[in-house]
């Protein structure tokens, strides 16, 4: 997969050649291209913002810079990449956006600074490629590099080879499948002892059916506890007669809806 990443802090990305997404470049599995924006900007100053239109505080990026970079990144490459505008005004970076994005053989992110990047320029390529604005929380940062970044390393990590164990993203959290609405439950290694505190009996017992069964429990119980919005969201003909139970269990029903809510307290000790 080719990624370019247009920023006006290259340093900033410096973190991309660690870790698994480092290694993954190492191996050729992936091919980062990092621009400096300023490289654009041909004023004394390599200028790339300006005061905005119609007042206000903060500064917008210019347009010309970034016309400039994106169609030279644009006419390095064979066929079209999706751009992906970090925002906090984008719809939410999600497990199946990652898995998505994971699919397209070139991507280029475009992490802005100030007020954001001029409008234009989003409608400009939004009319030639596909043009994602994307968000990682309600929440705003300073500037699109750590949005960059988080994004990276969640598509990286689904590229076929990277990770060691090709089948371990597949039991995450929003895993699309069985885990699309779902937290993953609790993980324990050795030793079986720490502190006095000992682990699941059943994950001793060496039984498939019922570990899978046991994590799937915890999974429930975890989603329960901390994201019940995932619970209200799901489709409840995803759920078979085990999954229906633990979640009557927790105090869960299917309503007139036909959406699970939570009807009852919960049963469960
Ligand atoms: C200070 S923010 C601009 C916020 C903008 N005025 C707003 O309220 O939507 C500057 C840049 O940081 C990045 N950014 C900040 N928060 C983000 C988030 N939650 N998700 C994705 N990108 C974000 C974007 O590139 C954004 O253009």
């Amino acid at each position: 997969m080719r990624l370019d990443i247009v920023t006006i802090f290259p340093e900033y990305l410096e973190p991309l050649n660690v870790s698994l997404v480092g290694k993954a470049r190492a191996r050729g599995q992936l091919d980062v291209r990092i621009h400096d924006l300023r490289d654009c900007a041909h004023d004394k100053h390599n200028t790339v913002d300006d005061t905005p239109y119609g007042g206000g505080p903060g500064m917008v990026m210019k347009p010309e810079p970034w016309g400039e970079a994106l169609d030279g990144i644009l006419a390095s490459g064979e066929g079209e990449p999706v751009i992906v505008v970090p925002t906090p005004s984008g719809a939410p970076f999600t497990q199946q956006l990652a898995v998505e994005l994971s699919a397209k053989p070139w991507l280029v992110f475009t992490p802005a600074r100030y007020e954001g990047i001029d409008r234009r320029v989003i409608e400009e390529y939004g009319d030639r490629v596909d043009v994602r604005e994307v968000s990682i929380g309600d929440y705003v940062l300073a500037g699109g590099e750590a949005p960059v970044l988080v994004m990276v390393e969640a598509v990286a990590r689904l590229l076929p080879g990277v990770l060691g164990n090709a089948a371990s993203h597949q039991d995450d959290s929003f895993a699309p499948g069985a885990m699309a609405d779902l937290l993953e439950g609790p993980v324990y290694t050795k030793p079986p002892e720490w502190r006095g505190r000992g682990i699941p009996e059943v994950l001793l017992s060496g039984h498939h059916g019922k570990i899978a069964r046991w994590r799937r429990d915890e999974a429930f119980r975890r989603t329960d506890r901390n994201r019940p919005d995932l619970i209200e969201r799901a489709d409840p003909a995803a759920f078979d007669k085990h999954d229906r139970a633990i979640l009557a269990a927790l105090g869960w029903s299917v309503g007139a809806d036909g959406r699970f809510g939570r009807t009852t307290e919960a049963v469960e000790e």
